[in-house]
């Protein structure tokens, strides 16, 4: 297993003031114990979290990415631009945008392969919704997800890639996953993902879903969960590194 992993996606949330003032108290109050660290702050607060962060062990990323390399596509980002802006992560497939702006599967796929293609890693968001766990088809789910990504860029396209498992029902809804419902989805994934190459033993597989300093611990010592996606607890420093020291239980 590799370093244990904390990514805070801030979404749309934040003064480039407020993202630069996060990102310090961040850097200030983080001494890195094996766990590696990293937030996603709006395209716009980039350069402002780079000047934060530059010269730390703390590292930055995008919360989307386009599908196209470059071109006329008015109000896209490319990754050869986020790799310019020092990222090292694209988060993809977030299921905000698979559902507020209709990312498909193949969408997804094209993403992460625009992401590996400029050097970034990509963070591969899987998850079901509500009705589909109810209908008993999670599994089937996130297989679907990974799926479309594995036929676009082959095993090998996601050798040294992360996939966060984050059921649609726990995204800001402050009802997590149990720490044994996370686990179930997350062993599936790691042996879906051995099946499809033994190299991918080590891909690290992040829980997200209204992951706080108070549950972080119980699903960190579940043996699949090799750390956490944050959203809303991304968005205060005490409660973010509180996770991360968490994490550090995995080191
Ligand atoms: P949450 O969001 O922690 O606010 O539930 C997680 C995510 O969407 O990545």
């Amino acid at each position: 297993m590799g370093r244990p992993l904390v990514v805070g996606n801030w979404k749309m949330n934040g003064s480039r003031d407020s993202a630069a003032l996060l990102a310090s108290s961040v850097r200030q109050q983080w001494q890195s114990c094996g766990v590696e660290v990293s937030v996603c702050p709006p395209y716009v607060h980039l350069f402002a979290v780079e000047s934060a962060l530059g010269g730390s062990d703390i590292s930055w990323g995008a919360q989307d990415v386009a599908e196209w390399r470059e071109g006329a596509y008015t109000g896209e980002v490319s990754a050869q631009m986020l790799a310019d802006a020092g990222c090292r992560f694209a988060i993809v497939g977030h299921s905000e945008r698979r559902q507020l702006l209709g990312e498909s599967d193949e969408v997804v796929a094209a993403k992460f392969e625009a992401a590996r293609g400029a050097g970034l890693v990509p963070i591969l968001c899987v998850g079901e919704t509500l009705e589909e766990r109810d209908a008993g088809i999670t599994l089937s789910v996130v297989e679907r997800q990974v799926q479309a990504v594995l036929s676009r860029v082959g095993a090998a396209g996601l050798d040294g890639a992360v996939v966060a498992y984050e059921p649609v029902w726990a995204i800001g809804t402050g009802r997590s996953a149990t720490p044994a419902q996370a686990q179930e989805v997350h062993a599936h994934l790691r042996k879906l993902l051995v099946a499809a190459s033994p190299a991918l033993a080590g891909v690290s597989l992040l829980y997200g879903g209204s992951v706080k300093a108070a549950n972080a611990a119980e699903l960190f010592v579940q043996p699949d969960i090799d750390g956490a996606l944050v959203g809303g607890a991304s968005l205060q420093a005490e409660e973010f590194l509180a996770i991360c020291r968490a994490a550090a239980c995995r080191v």
